[in-house]
């Protein structure tokens, strides 16, 4: 995601009536126990159906919403990954691309165009959306970019029931399902949960016991790690990534998000943790400011991702930067065949640059955001992964 650093803009009237309607379904959700983990805390700001940020009708994503993603940033992230969906098909002969979590249909399109381009579209494109007014402007999207091939789309409830072979592609994604917030403490690893302020009218972090035995599991040894550090556990994303592989036969998952390995996630520099959330392009770290209305998300414990495919019965088929992904995956190349094809104006290569520049340099999305790719039943090595391959360090 693309953001800057500065105040927070006002919220409007509306937004602040959404932010209190939602507050009150959490504070109705605490009158049992007083407190909630914040996993269930996040699960209701982001997908309560009809009021959260990802399920509650309000747009986010692109230059009018609250962050902007590769995808809405250039189409040329998506024609380039498009090398990696093509040569995992070719592996497998033949299948499906299953997109998860496809925001405004940007991604779809440019894989689509691109597949098309290459002379290899897929018999059908499906898309695992759980945002019914996504799934809306994901179709109005490929009604209006790609009308010649909508009938080889569909939309999904639920990942297939039936055993598939192809690639499933999912950006940020992983990084947008629900964290458990934890603090190193002397007496050990305590969970934070979320309460009513009655002073602010808010909400505040309340100390108490881990609230899942697997959240500690999955943290592990913490003797490296300093008393009061404070982090976050995502026990859904390795969940929904061993769901995923779950029916494919054959091919792969191709995972792209900001996150890192276990060991460099979970180390003393990163002692505040790194939950960030957006509002109107701006990023902060108060998860509590107007829920329902802004984005919260916590970068990726890939290893995590990784264990739990490997459990499943994939392999890790590489793993690596966003910037070395897609320079494995040419994309010079792809921008300089299309400068040189016709005229482009000066301010079209202006903004295309920059964008490049976004997607690739490390201050950018270059470093923070990896690209994993796990798969079952295909032969490495991969384009994506041609050089700088990281999966060692997983
Ligand atoms: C941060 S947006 C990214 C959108 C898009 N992939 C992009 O790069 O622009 C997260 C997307 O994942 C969807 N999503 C979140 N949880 C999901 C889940 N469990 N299954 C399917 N989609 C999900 C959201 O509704 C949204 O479309």
């Amino acid at each position: 995601m693309e953001y800057t650093e500065s105040a927070l803009p006002e919220p409007n009237d509306a937004e602040r009536e959404r932010a209190e309607t939602v507050a009150a379904a959490l504070r109705e959700r605490m009158a049992g126990s007083g407190a909630i983990p914040f996993d269930a805390f996040m699960r209701t700001a982001l997908y309560e159906p009809g009021l959260g940020y990802y399920v509650g009708g309000r747009e986010r994503l692109g230059r009018g919403g609250d962050f902007v993603t590769a995808p809405e940033l250039t189409p040329f992230f998506g024609y380039t990954v498009a090398g990696q969906v093509v040569d995992l098909l070719a592996r497998c002969g033949g299948g499906d691309v299953l997109e998860a979590g496809a925001g405004s249909g940007a991604l779809a399109t440019q894989l689509l165009a691109e597949l098309e381009r290459l002379g290899n579209l897929p018999e059908r494109y499906r898309i695992l959306e759980v945002s019914p007014d996504l799934k809306d402007r994901q179709r109005r999207t490929l009604e209006r970019t790609l009308p010649h091939l909508l009938d080889r789309v569909e939309w999904l409830e639920d990942f297939p029931a039936e055993p598939w072979s192809g690639v499933l592609v999912a950006n940020e994604l992983l990084d947008s399902l629900p964290v458990h917030r934890v603090r190193i403490t002397e007496e050990g690893l305590k969970e934070l949960y979320v309460a009513p302020d009655e002073d602010s009218g808010g909400f505040k972090w309340q100390e108490g016991p881990v609230s899942d035995p697997l959240v500690a599991d999955s943290l592990g040894d913490l003797s490296g790690l300093p008393v009061g550090m404070e982090t976050e556990v995502n026990l859904e994303a390795p969940a929904w990534v061993a769901q995923a592989a779950e029916r494919m036969e054959r091919g792969g998952l191709l995972l792209i998000d900001y996150g890192h390995p276990a060991a460099e996630l979970y180390r003393p520099e990163r002692a505040r943790g790194t939950l960030m959330c957006h509002f109107r392009h701006r990023a902060h770290d108060d998860p509590f400011y107007l829920p329902g209305v802004q984005d919260i998300t916590a970068h990726v414990d890939f290893s995590a991702v990784a264990e739990a495919a490997q459990a499943a019965g994939l392999e890790v088929g590489g793993f690596t930067n966003q910037a070395q992904f897609l320079i494995n995956l040419g994309l010079t190349h792809r921008v300089e065949e299309y400068l040189g094809g016709g005229a482009v104006s000066d301010e079209e290569q202006l903004q295309l640059a920059t964008a490049l520049k976004q997607l690739t340099l490390p201050q950018g999305m270059g470093e923070s955001f990896k690209a994993l790719l796990l798969v079952r039943g295909v032969e490495g090595p991969f384009p994506g992964y041609r050089q700088g391959d990281r999966a060692g360090e997983l």
